[in-house]
Protein backbone atom coordinates (compact mmCIF):
# COMPACT_ATOMS: atom_id res chain seq x y z
CA UNK A 1 0.00 0.00 0.00
CA UNK A 2 1.42 3.22 -1.37
CA UNK A 3 0.71 5.86 1.35
CA UNK A 4 0.40 9.34 0.34
CA UNK A 5 1.92 12.77 1.34
CA UNK A 6 -0.54 14.31 3.67
CA UNK A 7 -1.12 17.81 3.89
CA UNK A 8 1.13 20.69 4.95
CA UNK A 9 -0.99 23.63 3.58
CA UNK A 10 0.01 25.97 5.33
CA UNK A 11 3.73 25.27 5.00
CA UNK A 12 3.40 24.89 1.31
CA UNK A 13 1.39 28.19 0.80
CA UNK A 14 3.44 30.12 3.13
CA UNK A 15 6.70 28.66 1.32
CA UNK A 16 5.21 29.38 -1.79
CA UNK A 17 4.52 32.94 -0.40
CA UNK A 18 8.14 33.48 0.09
CA UNK A 19 8.75 32.51 -3.45
CA UNK A 20 6.76 35.04 -4.93
CA UNK A 21 8.87 37.82 -4.05
CA UNK A 22 12.57 38.09 -4.94
CA UNK A 23 15.13 36.39 -2.54
CA UNK A 24 15.47 38.46 0.33
CA UNK A 25 16.48 36.40 3.41
CA UNK A 26 17.89 32.92 4.34
CA UNK A 27 15.07 30.39 5.83
CA UNK A 28 16.11 28.33 8.19
CA UNK A 29 13.56 25.32 7.96
CA UNK A 30 13.71 23.57 11.80
CA UNK A 31 11.50 20.76 13.43
CA UNK A 32 12.10 18.18 15.76
CA UNK A 33 13.77 14.75 14.31
CA UNK A 34 11.15 13.27 11.52
CA UNK A 35 8.93 15.63 11.51
CA UNK A 36 8.59 15.87 7.85
CA UNK A 37 10.87 18.51 7.05
CA UNK A 38 12.26 16.66 3.83
CA UNK A 39 9.32 15.02 2.63
CA UNK A 40 7.90 18.32 2.49
CA UNK A 41 10.53 19.41 0.59
CA UNK A 42 10.63 16.39 -1.67
CA UNK A 43 7.17 17.08 -2.08
CA UNK A 44 7.57 21.02 -3.29
CA UNK A 45 10.56 20.17 -5.81
CA UNK A 46 7.82 17.95 -7.47
CA UNK A 47 5.15 20.25 -7.88
CA UNK A 48 6.78 23.76 -8.34
CA UNK A 49 5.76 25.61 -11.17
CA UNK A 50 8.44 25.15 -14.44
CA UNK A 51 9.58 29.11 -13.53
CA UNK A 52 11.70 27.42 -10.33
CA UNK A 53 14.86 25.14 -10.89
CA UNK A 54 15.83 23.92 -7.20
CA UNK A 55 19.10 22.90 -6.24
CA UNK A 56 18.49 20.19 -3.59
CA UNK A 57 22.19 19.02 -1.89
CA UNK A 58 21.50 16.87 1.28
CA UNK A 59 24.46 16.20 3.73
CA UNK A 60 22.65 13.54 5.49
CA UNK A 61 24.28 10.13 3.91
CA UNK A 62 27.27 12.18 3.46
CA UNK A 63 30.69 12.44 5.42
CA UNK A 64 32.12 15.53 6.06
CA UNK A 65 35.30 16.25 7.89
CA UNK A 66 37.11 18.89 5.86
CA UNK A 67 35.86 21.49 4.15
CA UNK A 68 37.03 20.05 0.52
CA UNK A 69 34.02 17.03 1.05
CA UNK A 70 31.76 19.58 0.96
CA UNK A 71 32.59 21.25 -1.42
CA UNK A 72 33.19 18.78 -4.16
CA UNK A 73 29.39 17.57 -3.54
CA UNK A 74 28.14 20.85 -4.63
CA UNK A 75 29.16 20.27 -7.92
CA UNK A 76 28.80 17.61 -10.41
CA UNK A 77 31.65 17.52 -12.86
CA UNK A 78 31.40 17.87 -16.94
CA UNK A 79 33.90 16.28 -18.95
CA UNK A 80 33.43 18.71 -21.47
CA UNK A 81 34.82 22.19 -21.42
CA UNK A 82 32.33 24.43 -21.97
CA UNK A 83 31.27 28.19 -20.83
CA UNK A 84 29.02 29.08 -18.50
CA UNK A 85 26.28 30.09 -20.91
CA UNK A 86 26.89 26.96 -22.61
CA UNK A 87 26.48 25.07 -19.17
CA UNK A 88 23.64 26.43 -18.16
CA UNK A 89 21.80 26.09 -21.54
CA UNK A 90 21.91 22.33 -20.88
CA UNK A 91 21.06 22.41 -17.55
CA UNK A 92 17.77 24.06 -18.37
CA UNK A 93 17.10 21.67 -20.91
CA UNK A 94 17.65 18.58 -18.84
CA UNK A 95 16.63 19.89 -15.74
CA UNK A 96 13.84 17.19 -14.51
CA UNK A 97 12.36 17.95 -11.12
CA UNK A 98 12.46 13.89 -9.80
CA UNK A 99 12.48 12.26 -6.72
CA UNK A 100 14.93 13.53 -4.09
CA UNK A 101 17.73 11.02 -3.98
CA UNK A 102 20.76 12.73 -2.57
CA UNK A 103 22.02 14.75 -3.19
CA UNK A 104 20.18 16.14 -6.64
CA UNK A 105 20.55 19.06 -8.14
CA UNK A 106 24.14 19.48 -8.07
CA UNK A 107 25.62 22.76 -9.69
CA UNK A 108 27.95 21.53 -13.03
CA UNK A 109 30.93 22.70 -13.77
CA UNK A 110 33.64 21.56 -16.55
CA UNK A 111 36.34 19.79 -15.32
CA UNK A 112 38.89 21.88 -16.13
CA UNK A 113 37.44 24.88 -13.88
CA UNK A 114 36.84 22.51 -11.19
CA UNK A 115 40.67 21.16 -11.26
CA UNK A 116 41.26 25.17 -11.12
CA UNK A 117 39.36 26.08 -8.45
CA UNK A 118 40.28 22.83 -6.15
CA UNK A 119 43.86 22.89 -6.81
CA UNK A 120 44.14 26.45 -5.95
CA UNK A 121 42.66 25.64 -2.56
CA UNK A 122 40.75 29.27 -2.53
CA UNK A 123 37.64 28.49 -1.61
CA UNK A 124 36.75 32.04 -2.63
CA UNK A 125 36.88 30.60 -6.15
CA UNK A 126 33.95 27.92 -5.16
CA UNK A 127 31.20 30.66 -4.28
CA UNK A 128 32.45 33.08 -7.15
CA UNK A 129 32.04 30.10 -9.73
CA UNK A 130 28.60 29.34 -7.99
CA UNK A 131 27.29 32.84 -8.05
CA UNK A 132 28.18 33.67 -12.04
CA UNK A 133 26.28 30.13 -12.67
CA UNK A 134 23.38 31.01 -10.55
CA UNK A 135 23.39 34.75 -12.31
CA UNK A 136 23.27 32.65 -15.74
CA UNK A 137 20.34 30.37 -14.14
CA UNK A 138 18.56 32.99 -13.25
CA UNK A 139 18.10 35.19 -17.07
CA UNK A 140 15.61 31.94 -17.57
CA UNK A 141 14.67 30.47 -14.19
CA UNK A 142 14.06 31.16 -10.20
CA UNK A 143 17.21 29.90 -8.69
CA UNK A 144 16.07 27.69 -5.21
CA UNK A 145 18.64 26.13 -2.89
CA UNK A 146 17.69 23.67 -0.38
CA UNK A 147 20.15 22.60 1.82
CA UNK A 148 19.02 19.50 4.24
CA UNK A 149 21.18 18.59 7.26
CA UNK A 150 23.09 21.81 6.89
CA UNK A 151 24.24 21.24 10.53
CA UNK A 152 26.88 18.13 9.68
CA UNK A 153 29.57 21.09 8.07
CA UNK A 154 28.99 22.88 11.77
CA UNK A 155 32.18 22.04 12.98
CA UNK A 156 34.31 21.87 9.55
CA UNK A 157 36.68 24.58 9.09
CA UNK A 158 38.67 26.20 5.98
CA UNK A 159 40.46 28.58 7.24
CA UNK A 160 37.50 29.69 9.82
CA UNK A 161 34.42 27.74 9.77
CA UNK A 162 33.11 26.27 6.70
CA UNK A 163 29.35 27.19 8.28
CA UNK A 164 30.41 31.37 8.48
CA UNK A 165 31.73 31.17 4.38
CA UNK A 166 28.55 29.51 3.36
CA UNK A 167 26.09 31.80 5.44
CA UNK A 168 28.24 34.90 4.33
CA UNK A 169 27.47 32.89 1.14
CA UNK A 170 24.09 32.93 1.36
CA UNK A 171 23.58 36.65 2.66
CA UNK A 172 25.38 37.83 -0.90
CA UNK A 173 22.71 35.63 -2.95
CA UNK A 174 19.19 36.72 -0.74
CA UNK A 175 19.78 39.98 0.84
CA UNK A 176 22.36 41.61 -1.15
CA UNK A 177 21.71 40.25 -4.73
CA UNK A 178 18.51 38.58 -4.26
CA UNK A 179 19.52 36.27 -7.20
CA UNK A 180 18.65 33.02 -5.23
CA UNK A 181 16.10 31.62 -2.80
CA UNK A 182 17.83 29.68 0.24
CA UNK A 183 16.61 27.29 2.43
CA UNK A 184 18.48 25.28 4.62
CA UNK A 185 17.02 22.33 6.50
CA UNK A 186 17.88 21.20 9.71
CA UNK A 187 16.84 18.90 13.04
CA UNK A 188 19.46 19.73 15.36
CA UNK A 189 17.95 22.24 17.89
CA UNK A 190 21.11 23.22 19.19
CA UNK A 191 22.20 24.27 15.86
CA UNK A 192 19.36 25.92 15.04
CA UNK A 193 20.08 27.94 18.89
CA UNK A 194 23.47 28.99 17.84
CA UNK A 195 22.54 30.38 14.59
CA UNK A 196 20.10 32.07 16.18
CA UNK A 197 22.39 33.74 18.29
CA UNK A 198 24.59 34.55 15.28
CA UNK A 199 25.27 38.10 15.07
CA UNK A 200 26.37 37.98 11.80
CA UNK A 201 22.51 36.78 10.80
CA UNK A 202 20.51 39.58 12.56
CA UNK A 203 17.86 40.83 10.48
CA UNK A 204 19.02 38.52 7.20
CA UNK A 205 17.23 35.40 7.99
CA UNK A 206 13.92 33.64 8.73
CA UNK A 207 12.53 30.87 10.26
CA UNK A 208 10.09 28.45 9.79
CA UNK A 209 8.97 25.21 11.81
CA UNK A 210 7.87 22.66 10.60
CA UNK A 211 6.49 20.47 13.46
CA UNK A 212 4.76 17.41 13.83
CA UNK A 213 1.32 17.16 12.54
CA UNK A 214 -1.31 18.30 15.15
CA UNK A 215 -4.67 16.45 16.22
CA UNK A 216 -6.72 17.43 13.57
CA UNK A 217 -4.10 16.80 10.77
CA UNK A 218 -3.16 13.54 12.67
CA UNK A 219 -6.92 12.43 12.77
CA UNK A 220 -7.71 13.64 9.17
CA UNK A 221 -4.55 11.44 7.92
CA UNK A 222 -5.36 8.40 9.89
CA UNK A 223 -8.89 8.18 8.59
CA UNK A 224 -7.96 8.01 4.91
CA UNK A 225 -6.45 4.55 6.05
CA UNK A 226 -9.62 3.49 7.95
CA UNK A 227 -8.49 4.40 11.19
CA UNK A 228 -11.80 4.43 13.63
CA UNK A 229 -12.35 6.66 16.42
CA UNK A 230 -10.59 4.50 19.04
CA UNK A 231 -8.00 3.43 17.22
CA UNK A 232 -7.27 7.26 16.10
CA UNK A 233 -6.86 8.13 19.54
CA UNK A 234 -4.61 5.09 20.57
CA UNK A 235 -2.22 6.50 17.75
CA UNK A 236 -2.60 9.75 19.29
CA UNK A 237 -1.92 8.99 22.64
CA UNK A 238 1.33 6.87 21.51
CA UNK A 239 3.05 8.55 18.70
CA UNK A 240 1.05 12.71 18.84
CA UNK A 241 1.36 13.92 15.35
CA UNK A 242 4.95 12.68 14.45
CA UNK A 243 4.77 11.40 10.59
CA UNK A 244 7.15 8.42 10.89
CA UNK A 245 5.21 6.94 13.59
CA UNK A 246 1.97 7.59 11.59
CA UNK A 247 2.95 6.19 8.71
CA UNK A 248 4.34 3.10 10.51
CA UNK A 249 1.10 2.90 12.52
CA UNK A 250 -0.98 2.10 9.61
CA UNK A 251 1.59 -0.36 8.70
CA UNK A 252 0.82 -2.22 12.00
CA UNK A 253 -3.48 -1.38 11.96
CA UNK A 254 -3.82 -5.44 12.16
CA UNK A 255 -1.80 -5.30 15.26
CA UNK A 256 -2.11 -1.72 16.47
CA UNK A 257 -2.24 -2.01 20.52
CA UNK A 258 0.86 -4.92 20.21
CA UNK A 259 2.37 -2.30 18.12
CA UNK A 260 2.42 0.88 20.40
CA UNK A 261 3.61 -0.76 23.42
CA UNK A 262 6.31 -2.16 21.39
CA UNK A 263 7.89 0.61 20.17
CA UNK A 264 7.25 2.32 23.92
CA UNK A 265 9.27 -0.74 25.26
CA UNK A 266 11.95 0.41 22.32
CA UNK A 267 11.93 3.79 23.18
CA UNK A 268 11.99 3.50 26.99
CA UNK A 269 15.09 0.66 26.44
CA UNK A 270 16.99 3.33 24.96
CA UNK A 271 16.00 5.90 27.34
CA UNK A 272 17.78 3.97 30.03
CA UNK A 273 20.91 3.00 27.90
CA UNK A 274 20.66 7.21 27.70
CA UNK A 275 20.35 7.93 31.20
CA UNK A 276 23.43 5.09 32.04
CA UNK A 277 25.62 7.59 29.99
CA UNK A 278 25.71 9.98 32.86
CA UNK A 279 25.23 7.66 35.84
CA UNK A 280 28.91 8.43 37.01
CA UNK A 281 28.17 12.48 36.81
CA UNK A 282 26.41 13.11 39.66
CA UNK A 283 25.63 16.48 38.89
CA UNK A 284 24.64 15.91 34.91
CA UNK A 285 22.61 13.06 36.13
CA UNK A 286 20.27 15.22 38.63
CA UNK A 287 19.93 17.88 35.74
CA UNK A 288 18.45 15.55 33.20
CA UNK A 289 16.34 13.77 35.89
CA UNK A 290 15.34 17.56 37.13
CA UNK A 291 14.25 18.25 33.40
CA UNK A 292 12.76 15.21 33.06
CA UNK A 293 10.24 15.86 35.94
CA UNK A 294 9.36 19.11 34.61
CA UNK A 295 8.60 17.82 31.01
CA UNK A 296 6.91 15.44 32.95
CA UNK A 297 4.56 17.50 34.76
CA UNK A 298 4.42 20.25 32.12
CA UNK A 299 5.24 18.85 28.87
CA UNK A 300 6.51 22.16 27.20
CA UNK A 301 8.64 24.31 29.26
CA UNK A 302 10.29 27.98 29.17
CA UNK A 303 14.22 27.76 29.36
CA UNK A 304 16.62 30.70 29.76
CA UNK A 305 19.81 29.50 29.06
CA UNK A 306 20.83 25.78 27.59
CA UNK A 307 22.80 23.97 30.06
CA UNK A 308 24.43 20.50 29.94
CA UNK A 309 21.54 19.05 31.12
CA UNK A 310 19.51 20.46 28.68
CA UNK A 311 22.31 19.79 25.81
CA UNK A 312 22.82 16.52 26.66
CA UNK A 313 18.67 15.84 26.35
CA UNK A 314 18.83 17.58 23.09
CA UNK A 315 21.88 15.82 21.52
CA UNK A 316 19.99 12.33 22.26
CA UNK A 317 16.91 13.69 20.82
CA UNK A 318 15.22 12.96 23.69
CA UNK A 319 13.89 17.05 23.82
CA UNK A 320 13.74 19.44 21.19
CA UNK A 321 14.74 23.24 21.99
CA UNK A 322 12.99 26.17 19.83
CA UNK A 323 14.90 28.92 20.43
CA UNK A 324 12.22 31.22 18.89
CA UNK A 325 9.68 30.61 20.98
CA UNK A 326 12.65 29.64 24.01
CA UNK A 327 10.75 26.51 24.46
CA UNK A 328 11.87 23.01 25.42
CA UNK A 329 9.58 20.33 24.67
CA UNK A 330 10.22 16.34 24.10
CA UNK A 331 11.22 15.20 20.28
CA UNK A 332 7.84 13.21 20.74
CA UNK A 333 5.05 11.89 22.17
CA UNK A 334 6.58 8.38 22.67
CA UNK A 335 9.56 10.33 24.06
CA UNK A 336 7.23 11.97 26.63
CA UNK A 337 5.71 8.69 27.82
CA UNK A 338 9.45 7.23 27.64
CA UNK A 339 10.41 9.88 30.14
CA UNK A 340 7.47 9.04 32.77
CA UNK A 341 7.92 5.44 32.69
CA UNK A 342 11.76 6.46 33.44
CA UNK A 343 10.52 8.44 36.45
CA UNK A 344 8.04 5.83 37.66
CA UNK A 345 10.89 3.25 37.45
CA UNK A 346 13.34 5.23 39.37
N1 LIG B 1 3.38 15.03 4.91
C1 LIG B 1 3.63 13.72 5.06
N2 LIG B 1 2.76 12.80 4.59
C2 LIG B 1 3.00 11.49 4.74
N3 LIG B 1 4.09 10.99 5.35
C3 LIG B 1 5.00 11.83 5.84
C4 LIG B 1 4.82 13.25 5.71
N4 LIG B 1 5.87 13.85 6.29
C5 LIG B 1 6.67 12.88 6.75
N5 LIG B 1 6.17 11.66 6.48
C6 LIG B 1 6.77 10.36 6.85
O1 LIG B 1 7.68 10.56 7.91
C7 LIG B 1 9.00 10.15 7.54
C8 LIG B 1 10.02 11.09 8.14
O2 LIG B 1 9.90 12.35 7.54
P1 LIG B 1 11.19 13.21 7.12
O3 LIG B 1 10.74 14.20 6.14
O4 LIG B 1 12.30 12.31 6.74
O5 LIG B 1 11.54 13.89 8.52
P2 LIG B 1 12.63 15.01 8.84
O6 LIG B 1 13.31 15.37 7.56
O7 LIG B 1 11.87 16.13 9.45
O8 LIG B 1 13.54 14.39 9.84
C9 LIG B 1 8.98 10.11 6.04
O9 LIG B 1 9.88 9.16 5.54
C10 LIG B 1 7.55 9.75 5.70
O10 LIG B 1 7.36 8.35 5.80
MG1 LIG C 1 15.26 15.15 6.94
Amino acid sequence: MEIEFHDRKREIEEIKRILSYRPDSIYFVYGPINSGKTELFRHLIKTLPKEYMVFYISLRHIYVSKADDFLRILFEVKNKRMNIKSLVKELIETYVPKEIITPIGRFPIPKNVFREIFKEKAIENVFVYLESLLMEVSKKKKPVLVLDELQKIDDVKINGPLIYELFNFFVGLTKESHLAHVFAITSDSLFLEKVYKEAMLHGRCDYLLVDDFDYDITVEFLRKYGFSKDEIELTWNYFGGKPVYLVKAIKNKHRLKEFCEEQLKLRFSQLLDTIYEVEKNKELFDGVIELFKAINENEVIKYTKIDDPLKFCVKRNVLFVEPVNRIVKPQSRLDLLAVRKLLQEL
